[in-house]
């Protein structure tokens, strides 16, 4: 079996996406990325080991979680486009403001590791519905990979929810408004 390509990860997310979500009607994207799943049981079986290994990543990461004044732990992983996974778990401070949340941490981490491309996030926290990345944290993502597909899961629940990052952050801010002056 040949090792998944870049446009091999991206096929694969949109056929999870519309995998779970059985409700949306048929249009040409949806079906394409379904046919893409029939015809490539290998490649999308790759993808979801992936998203698997990223699920236990995070899900260790937040049992590192330093969340004194919340008690509320998070572990996020960022699947890198070459296949690698990078977690974080969120980071308190006495001084609140100051906090870190677990999706910058894991960022913080794969590019530290020179990885800046992704392609999805996984997001684990002790809730019964899963979570969704804070406005700051959708933006710092957005500048990196506009296209993320985000997998939360609450584990009282085992519940998942998916997103495209671009259906949580619509009309987003880029450096392109930035370069355009
Ligand atoms: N938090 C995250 O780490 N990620 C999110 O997406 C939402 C919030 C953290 C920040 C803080 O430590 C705690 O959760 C409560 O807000």
């Amino acid at each position: 079996m040949r090792a998944a390509q870049l446009h091999d990860h991206w096929n694969a997310a949109s056929a999870a996406y519309y995998v779970l979500h059985t409700d949306r009607a048929s249009t040409p994207s949806r079906d394409e990325a379904l046919r893409w799943r029939e015809a490539h049981p290998h490649l999308y079986d790759q993808f979801l080991t992936l998203t698997e290994e990223a699920y236990r990543a995070a899900s260790a990461a937040r049992h590192h979680a330093w969340a004194p004044y919340s008690r509320f732990p998070v572990g996020a992983a960022l699947l890198a486009t070459d296949g690698s996974i990078w977690n974080g778990c969120n980071v308190e401070c006495s001084s609140y403001g100051l906090t870190l949340c677990a999706e910058r941490v894991a960022l913080g981490h794969a590019v530290t590791n020179g990885r800046r491309s992704f392609v999805v996030l996984v997001l684990v926290t002790d809730t019964e519905a899963p979570i969704s990345p804070c406005g700051a944290c959708r933006q710092l993502l957005h500048d990196f990979s506009p296209g993320l597909l985000i997998v939360a899961e609450g584990t009282r629940s085992n519940r998942r929810a998916l997103w495209w990052l671009a259906e949580l952050l619509p009309a987003p801010f880029s450096g392109k408004d930035i370069w355009q002056r």
